[in-house]
């Protein structure tokens, strides 16, 4: 599977000696299909030049804050990456991303983006093994940022030791396996998405205005993560997510029933089907005639399946979707108490806002914090979410769920 296909990927160049093979690196994350921004700093201009770069990504290349187009390119930039890629990464910035400084246009996007960050250090060996830049590195990995490399050989000083800049098909695969591994690897994931329909009589139903496009995008971009999918869909023209497993329903009914069959053997569970609050109290068995006296029907609730799944005894971990018309955080958070959640994403409902559009907005909440994931298109918002949803659940203590799941494979 091709997990680079489609993503945004900001390279950094740095000042150094390997500067030179960013060249071939931004060459094979194009061909992986990724798209490719570089922002080189200063001294990395002494090395190559920005027309190398721009010749390869197809793009403007950013040199620093006169390249600064809009007057916030450091934050359209930081927003727009779906990982930062610095290689190679100096001495030097490494000392400044370990300080959070914000003095150059790479180190600002740094600290503005919350894309993950991946940093190839490239140097001389005495450089590397200097407590200064060592102490700087650990800083770093504290704060998640990954390091990638260094790799141990002959340098271009002609010491021998730490500090070469892995090879460009490595940290292909190192930035491949940061979307495509590692996230929810190994983990089973159960998704609903799209509405239900609730039968009146064999030919008309009550049901609402859900596409299914943000529940796709969620399963979609949980498999990217690694994790074993299965979709349960109400009844939506979308095609089936590549490697996810699709179960189709109708009602809340079945989507319920569908949902419990699985449940105990998920790991996490999201809940992002508008599943109908009411259905008729009867389903006619036959097509209801025209009258001219008012028809009142008669609605009882359908069944909650989050709360269901929620009550499980080794529930999995929940994420719930609400879609709201007022109040977004104060109604998130109210559900998601009132649900027994471990996490909640709210979107605001309306005029071109949350259902049947290619864009979304959510603010994502949780015990003791909150997200807000800016507007996007849905599956640039499914990532961000799915990368939410694998912090949280490896913070939340599911050991109790993983001995359960031990117990069902015995
Ligand atoms: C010829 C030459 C080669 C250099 N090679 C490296 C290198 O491989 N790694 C490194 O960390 N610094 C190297 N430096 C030092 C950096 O260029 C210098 O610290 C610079 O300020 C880094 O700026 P930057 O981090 O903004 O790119 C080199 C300097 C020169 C003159």
């Amino acid at each position: 599977m091709n997990f680079l296909s489609g993503k945004h990927i900001l390279v950094g160049v740095c000042g150094g000696i390997a500067a030179y093979k960013s060249a071939e690196l931004v060459r094979l994350l194009r061909g992986a299909g990724a798209r490719v921004r570089v922002v080189m700093t200063a001294s990395a201009g002494e090395f190559v030049g920005p027309r190398t770069f721009q010749a390869l990504t197809g793009e403007a290349v950013w040199q620093g804050w006169s390249d600064d187009r809009s007057g916030m390119d450091h934050i359209e930039l930081a927003r727009w990456a779906d990982r930062v890629l610095i290689a190679p990464a100096t001495a030097d910035v490494l000392a400044r991303l370990a300080q959070g400084r914000a003095d150059d246009l790479l180190a600002a996007i740094c600290l503005a983006t919350s894309a993950p960050l991946l940093v190839a250090p490239a140097m001389n060996q005495a450089m590397w093994g200097h407590p200064a830049t060592q102490a700087n590195a650990a800083v770093l990995c504290e704060r998640g940022v990954r390091l990638c490399g260094p790799a141990t050989g002959e340098q271009a000083c002609g010491d021998i030791g730490a500090g070469r800049m892995l090879e460009p098909p490595l940290l292909l695969q190192a930035i491949s396996d940061s979307f495509g591994r590692g996230l929810l690897a190994g983990l089973k994931v159960l998704v609903t998405a799209g509405p239900t329909r609730e039968a009146l009589d064999p030919v008309r139903f009550l049901s609402n205005r859900s596409s299914g496009k943000m529940g796709y995008a969620v399963a979609a971009a949980a498999r990217e993560a690694g994790a074993e999918v299965t979709l349960i869909s109400g009844p939506v023209s979308l095609d089936r997510p590549a490697g996810v497993a699709l179960v189709r329903v109708e009602s809340a009914q079945q989507m319920l029933e569908a949902v419990m069959q699985r449940a105990g053997a998920c790991d996490i569970f999201v809940a992002a089907a508008a599943v109908a609050d009411y259905q008729p109290a009867e389903t006619a068995s036959r097509k209801l005639k025209r009258q001219s006296a008012e028809l009142t029907l008669k609605l009882k609730p359908a069944p909650d399946i989050l709360a269901t799944v929620a009550g499980l005894p080794a529930a999995p971990f929940c994420v719930g979707f609400a879609a709201e018309t007022e109040n977004l955080r104060h109604n998130a958070h109210k559900k998601r108490l009132g649900k027994g959640i471990a996490m909640l994403a709210a979107n605001l409902v309306g005029p071109d806002l949350g259902f049947d559009v290619d864009e979304n907005a959510l603010l994502v909440v949780w015990e003791g914090g909150e997200l807000h994931i800016e507007k996007d298109t849905k599956y640039r918002v499914a990532l961000r979410l799915v990368e939410q949803i694998a912090g949280r659940y490896q913070a939340s203590p599911h050991d109790k769920h993983t001995e359960s799941h031990a117990e069902h494979s015995a």
